[in-house]
């Protein structure tokens, strides 16, 4: 009986269950009224008096052993329930990660410094909380001149000299500071113009400043620069460029490119020329070349500036400039497939 009891004490050591039904099964077969247990108390009645004592203490030890084997293994079941039931099969296959995308003003910026990259320039950014020698005077922009009215600017009250820059060209003046010519870079950022928000402006967007300086620079490269960028980011290959003014550039000009009039789309947003504006370029002036210390009789430069959202708008045909900032999931959703 001894070694008996002793192989249902490891028996039950050994015994696991994966359902309460198992467990139910367990607890009959050891516990039951007519389970292995009563089965030996009644046999313990016959037990030699010698050997009551030592059995009838191991016989107490298996019914305890069994009650509390069935009482750990329903309660482990009943809490692994109750976490199902708030949680739903453990095991289940998890839900696909939804992925996240880049916002189309990242995904434009970056194309637009990947072409330039691909030609030797650097990307270089500045500060938005600009001081007034950065974003104007030192850009042939000094105190009064009327220019300064083409860009509304937003000041810091207490301190006139500093600002939110209106353009990234302050870019090209701390570059021009800390390092010398050859300079070729691009300079991508946030800009800021006190102007009434509508579909087709903001207070604020973004720009790509470009500047590239060196000896015997001239305006056929400047050209073929910019020939080269809209044949790699619209895949057109004809520009033209408009005279026009800027104070730190000279000559200066506006460039277009040539989109073309297939469809209805491009009636509308070329208004039926064909023609569309994408940025703004020029000889820098050798005024901004000795403002940052460059020798202007030696080195010749030049410079383009273009706004991401305009090109953005164009590429995605996207109506509403207002739509970059929303955060709408179903705007942004749409350019999941674009890296
Ligand atoms: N800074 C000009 C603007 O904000 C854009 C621009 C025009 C930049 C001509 C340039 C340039 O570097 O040469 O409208």
């Amino acid at each position: 009986m001894k070694q008996k009891i002793q192989d249902l004490l490891l028996e039950i050591e050994n015994f696991n269950a994966k359902s309460l039904d198992e467990v139910e099964k367990f607890r009959i077969k050891f516990l039951g009224s007519k389970g292995i247990i009563k089965d030996l108390f009644n046999d313990f009645k016959s037990v030699d008096v010698s050997l009551k004592k030592e059995i009838g203490q191991a016989l107490n030890q298996l019914r305890k052993e069994a009650t509390e084997k069935v009482n750990a293994l329903k309660e482990a079941l009943e809490d692994q329930k109750q976490e199902e039931k708030k949680y739903g099969d453990l095991t289940r296959p998890a839900e696909p990660l939804d992925l996240g995308s880049r916002h189309p003003i990242s995904i434009v910026k970056n194309q637009i410094l990947e072409i330039f990259s691909r030609i030797g320039f650097t990307v270089s950014e500045g500060p938005e909380i600009e001081d007034d020698w950065h974003n104007f005077t030192a850009l042939n922009l000094p105190e009064y001149h009327p220019a300064r009215d083409m860009q509304d600017t937003f000041f810091i009250e207490t301190d006139p000299d500093i600002l939110l820059r209106t353009h990234t060209s302050s870019v090209q003046v701390r570059y021009m500071e800390n390092h010398k010519p050859p300079i070729r870079t691009v300079s991508p950022g946030r800009v800021f113009r006190n102007e009434d928000i509508s579909a087709r402006a903001h207070c604020i967007f973004h720009q790509v400043e470009g500047l590239y300086i060196d000896t015997d620079v001239s305006f056929a490269d400047l050209k073929q620069t910019l020939l080269y960028f809209t044949k790699e980011m619209f895949g057109k290959s004809k520009i033209r460029l408009r005279p026009s003014y800027f104070p730190f550039t000279e000559p200066s000009a506006e460039v277009d490119i040539y989109w073309g009039l297939e469809t209805e789309t491009d009636y509308k947003i070329t208004k039926g020329t064909g023609w569309l504006e994408i940025m703004g370029c020029g000889m820098v002036d050798p005024n901004v070349l000795k403002n940052a210390n460059i020798d202007a009789e030696k080195y010749s430069g030049f410079a383009f500036g273009m706004g991401i959202e305009r090109i953005a708008m164009l590429l995605y045909q996207i109506p509403d400039i207002r739509m970059f900032y929303e955060n709408d999931v179903r705007f942004l959703d749409q350019f999941k497939s674009v890296i």
